[in-house]
């Protein structure tokens, strides 16, 4: 149950009205039939007895006109309740997304992480399971109570009533003996539905457990497949056939479903039958009653409807408490997921005025392992440089290049070892103020299917000369005045059937204009030009000591040429800074990794 009311304390904190209006809706659900039955019970009784028109009169009118409102007040109630509810999906998985963009780098990057949220949209797939199933639960859980409370009110008189002596050998049933046996069966079978209901459910807790790795291929295969990058490359490499081998599987596996779910089935079809005898006995032992004259045939009506409720908002409480049982193992998950650490917001230092630009950065014995590798990505790097400094970084496939940038923007901690910007550990620093210090092109960036200017300014509104500027001086001039809502032009057709599709360097451009529009103190271009033609390029490194100004460039290429422009150049080399210096003195060493690479490009350019 804690783990229940931990899921209705996160609804309630981020939408209140959403349980408010819930409650509020499942009160008058829950008493709008009691009003009902009350009154059609005085009705019946009052034409087989007085038959007096005047109160006949008015108790149609209190009858109509009682249920009329109550319908009224229900519909704009239900009403409300819709509003609340709408987008629901989006509304929970924006607990999700929350957590997804505060959490460690380190920690959505995981397999544990990947495998958590497999398991919970899975889950999510399902209303009755996870954070969305306890809101029908709570409907459930508000409707039985009140529902307990109206039948215990309309139903105690059926035994306070007795059968006259003159009703012969039905006066039997004035016996408590009869008492004791209703309301034995009523708890017998109150407590035999759910229990069998819940038994039914489990199956499809178990079963759900059961094929998350299913999951993750279809999340995975339904996703990621149609997706335009992937569009190319399943065609040319027909990767739908590795698809379908897991569509198969899932064939396979809903046929597994029918047998698995088979004794769920089962276990519904006997809960119906038992609540239909107990209802059976029940008619039987008020309609002998009024038979023998205990109470007028009106009643009968407002027992049986009474009593059916009461046995029914009992099995729904019941039902609630069952599902709250077979609902926990999804809960667990969304918890597990929600309570991931996260260490990289505690620093609480502030950096000082972006403006003012006084940096240095000095890597100490820095060493990394990502988590889910026993192999050292970077092996006791140690490194200065203050801000100003032009810094290239080159080295082969997989010497660490990246993951070096990764680790100065923190999206990584360091295994051993420690980063220092100004003297202080970069830890100490406040998270989303030290990520305001870098602009960042990936080497694997990605644009959104919104406006160009949005785009270069990562903002719905956004300074439109500032973007052209920037545009401009990644290059993107041209293309830009043949664009055909210049700024305001989508990139891509997602959204806007006029949106335009971009080159792989045009795209560059634009990313590299992004990072220029941030204006941040350190600019950092992870193979920044490798799409770009060579006229683009020279372009480019022509213009970079303009386009970065007083800043801290660092930039990361494997076309050489490209350090020249640099005063300091820095080769890695699995994983440790092999060569220092700049490039006249690094060139020099004929035996240095820089030679190496230096003359691997260069021996193709000389004639
Ligand atoms: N997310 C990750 N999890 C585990 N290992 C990783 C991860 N990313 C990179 N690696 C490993 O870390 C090492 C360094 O990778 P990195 O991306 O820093 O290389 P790089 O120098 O940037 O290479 P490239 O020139 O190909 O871009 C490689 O051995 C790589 O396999
Ligand atoms: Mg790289």
């Amino acid at each position: 149950m804690s783990l229940s009311f931990r899921g209705y304390r996160l609804w309630w904190k981020k939408y209140p009205m959403m349980l408010l209006s819930s409650a509020f809706c499942s009160i008058t659900t829950a008493l709008t039939p009691y009003v009902a039955i009350y009154l059609t019970a005085r009705i019946i009784n009052e034409i087989a007895g007085e038959r007096d028109v005047a109160t006949l009169r008015l108790l149609v009118w209190l009858s109509l006109v009682t249920t009329a409102v109550l319908a009224i007040v229900n519909a704009g109630l239900s009403k409300w309740k819709t509003y609340e509810r709408k987008a629901l999906w989006y509304k929970r998985d924006k607990f999700y997304t929350g957590k997804l963009l505060s959490m460690n780098f380190k920690d959505v990057d995981s397999a544990q992480t990947n495998t958590l949220r497999g398991k919970i949209q899975q889950s999510d797939t399902w209303p009755a399971w996870g954070l969305g199933g306890l809101l029908a639960d709570f409907d459930l859980l508000v409707e039985s109570v009140l529902t307990i409370l109206g039948a215990i009110v309309l139903s105690c008189s059926i035994f306070i009533y007795k059968v006259p002596e003159s009703a012969g050998k039905l006066t039997v049933l004035n016996n408590p003996i009869f008492i004791l046996v209703l309301v034995t069966a009523m708890l017998a079978v109150t407590f035999t539905v759910p229990m069998l209901i819940n038994k039914g459910n489990s199956y499809w807790a178990n079963y759900s457990g059961d094929i998350t790795m299913f999951e993750k291929y279809r999340i995975f295969m339904t996703k990621s497949s149609p997706e335009r990058e992937r569009a190319l490359d399943t065609r040319i490499y027909c990767q739908d056939v590795m698809g379908k081998k897991y569509l198969d599987e899932a064939m396979v596996h809903g046929d597994r479903a029918t047998t698995i779910l088979r004794p769920m089935r089962f276990f519904h079809t006997s809960s119906t039958a038992v609540s239909h005898v107990f209802t059976l006995l029940i008619y039987i032992f008020v309609c002998l009653k009024a038979w023998g004259g205990a109470y007028d045939v009106g009643s009968i009506t407002q027992y049986i409807g009474a009593t059916t409720a009461l046995s029914g908002g009992v099995s729904g409480l019941l039902r609630f408490f069952g599902n709250q049982q077979n609902n926990a193992p999804f809960l667990m998950n969304v918890y597990e997921f929600l309570d991931i650490p996260n260490e990289m917001h505690l620093g609480n230092k502030s950096t000082g005025k972006k403006k003012e630009n006084q940096y240095t950065i000095e890597f100490r014995n820095v060493s990394f392992k990502y988590p889910s590798s026993d192999k050292y990505a970077l092996k006791n790097l140690s490194l200065k440089f203050n801000i100003g400094k032009r810094l290239a970084v080159v080295g082969q496939n997989g010497s660490g290049k990246t993951t070096f940038i990764k680790l100065f923007c923190r999206l990584y901690d360091p295994t051993e070892g420690a980063i220092y910007l100004n003297g202080v550990d970069i830890r100490e620093y406040d998270y989303r103020e030290y990520m305001d210090l870098f602009s960042v092109v990936f080497q694997d960036f990605n644009l959104l299917s919104f406006s160009l200017g949005q785009n270069v300014s990562a903002a719905v509104d956004y300074d439109a000369e500032l973007a052209e500027e920037c545009l401009v001086k990644a290059g993107f001039g041209e293309r830009l005045k043949s664009l055909p809502n210049e700024m305001e032009t989508s990139i891509y057709k997602d959204f806007n059937k006029s949106g335009v599709d971009i080159s792989g360097g045009e795209a560059q451009k634009i990313a590299i204009a992004r990072a220029l529009y941030k204006d941040a103190p350190f600019v950092i271009l992870d193979e920044p030009t490798a799409s770009l033609d060579p006229i683009a390029e020279s372009e480019i490194y022509e213009k970079m000591n303009d386009m970065v100004g007083d800043k801290t460039a660092v930039f990361i290429s494997h076309r050489l040429s490209s350090c020249r422009f640099c005063n300091d150049i820095v080769v890695f080399n699995e994983g440790r800074i092999i060569q220092h210096g700049g490039h006249e003195k690094l060139i020099l060493d004929k035996e240095g990794k820089y030679f190496q690479l230096w003359n691997a490009q260069a021996q193709y350019y000389t004639t």
